[in-house]
């Protein structure tokens, strides 16, 4: 997944991170199966606030010195946190099942089984010495805030990796082309995460990724739902990962710290999953084809983006660490992914117009009256009255984007190769 793509939310059903404790916006969770998988990027469900939950990894202990390094078994969560998901595994063997399903284009999928068995990037994922001396050259707040966004980034990559790993495992009887690139691109989720790990490791860090997986409560969509985020996650990724890229090559003064170099081979990695989740989609039309699906569809594009947006302000001494204008990056990721999804979802949001994103820094407003009234010594209920009118507040003006004329669009048909028209 697209690394940060740790980027979702929504209201929630419980995406990339833990809202689980902290009742999310959203009515849709439910079920949560025991096993595991789930995804980045962001996907997570509108989370409100900096809300203190805990994961119960947390009370597992946290660093134990190993190897001259901290291994890291909890990461700080919040609602807007990566989160792990799973689904209704018998449903996706239904929905791939070629027998009951006649709209799997069975060409299409061998053909991009082959171009992800072809694996442009098997060796572009090598490390170099450089990556220490940057990290050590990282100090003071800076220095917390690349460790935080490695460990976010990973968190949100490993996710994609559960998620396409089970679902390899569970669909090779029944669909062995699509259950071969699921498990292909968790070979990519699987690099990505281990390569922000090994970056952790230039600050004397590692996310414990095996007591993660175990520990770790994973949010359930169900297929439908796991399309429309994975898909959004996917390309907002890309869209992430190389306008990142873009931006440090025309202002190397920025470039402090050597990973984003690799940012631009690995965006293609997820540019190429999000081509595939819309092949998938253009194969249940049921999911793009009626005004349910429009709805959805918008609903699952505000939640990535306000998910985004919230997250990335409140960590605009990252983004302003490399140059970018926080705000301005990601108003620019969220209209490109946006302009992308409108290829195949039947409707997305007009974020373009500019009520959209005055809309989304009263969020911002809200969701920083929330954080901070949790930082008081208040006690507890004092704290929960206090918080009443931002939530209210947030909760009307998530309503009124959600409510903002709609874009039309989306194609069951149109071009065979989105990469076509990304370029
Ligand atoms: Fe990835
Ligand atoms: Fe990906």
């Amino acid at each position: 997944m697209a690394a940060m793509a740790s980027t979702m939310g929504a209201a929630a059903v419980a995406m990339p991170k833990a809202m689980v404790e902290a009742s999310p916006a959203s009515s849709f969770v439910s079920q949560r199966v025991s096993f595991v998988s789930q995804r980045r990027s962001g996907l997570v469900a509108f989370g409100v606030g900096n809300g203190s939950a805990k994961v119960s990894m947390a009370a597992a202990g946290a660093a134990a010195p190993k190897g001259g390094k901290q291994q890291k078994k909890e990461i700080d969560e919040t609602l807007l946190t990566p989160r792990f998901y799973t689904t209704d595994f018998d449903e996706m063997e239904r929905l791939f099942n070629v027998e009951i399903n006649k709209n799997l284009n069975e060409a299409e999928f061998e053909a991009l089984a082959a171009e992800f068995k072809a694996d442009y990037n098997q060796t572009h994922f090598v490390r170099n010495p450089e990556f220490k001396a940057a990290a050590d050259k990282l100090q003071g707040p800076l220095r917390q805030i690349f460790v935080e966004f490695l460990e976010r980034s990973c968190t949100a990559e490993f996710s994609g990796f559960l998620l396409y790993k089970e679902l390899g495992r569970r669909l090779k009887k029944t669909n062995p082309v699509v259950a071969e690139i699921f498990t292909l691109m968790s070979r990519d989720e699987a690099r990505h995460a281990g390569f922000l790990n090994k970056g952790l490791s230039d600050f004397n860090l590692a996310l414990d990724l095996g007591f993660l997986t175990k520990a770790r409560k994973y949010t359930f969509f169900r297929p439908q739902f796991i399309f429309y985020a994975t898909y959004l996650s996917e390309k907002i990724g890309y869209w992430r990962y190389i306008s990142i890229f873009r931006h440090l090559k025309q202002n190397p003064e920025y470039q402090c710290y050597p990973i984003f170099k690799y940012f631009e081979n690995w965006c293609q990695d997820e540019n190429r999953h999000g081509d595939f989740f819309s092949a998938l989609l253009k194969a249940q039309p049921q999911f793009l084809n009626d005004w349910q699906a429009k709805l959805w569809s918008r609903f699952f594009c505000l939640s990535v983006y306000v998910t985004m947006y919230l997250n990335d302000v409140q960590r605009t001494a990252f983004y302003e660490g490399i140059g970018l204008n926080t705000r301005d990056f990601d108003m620019h990721v969220i209209v490109e992914t946006n302009r992308t999804t409108a290829r195949i979802f039947p409707a997305v949001l007009d974020v373009e117009n500019p009520v959209f994103q005055e809309r989304l820094d009263k969020l911002v407003v809200l969701n920083q009256k929330l954080i901070d009234i949790g930082t008081t010594s208040a006690p507890a209920p004092l704290k929960a009255i206090q918080r009443v009118p931002a939530i209210l507040g947030m909760v009307s003006e998530i309503l009124a984007l959600y409510l903002m004329k709609p874009v039309d669009c989306g194609s069951l048909d149109f071009a065979e190769k989105e990469a076509e028209l990304v370029y």
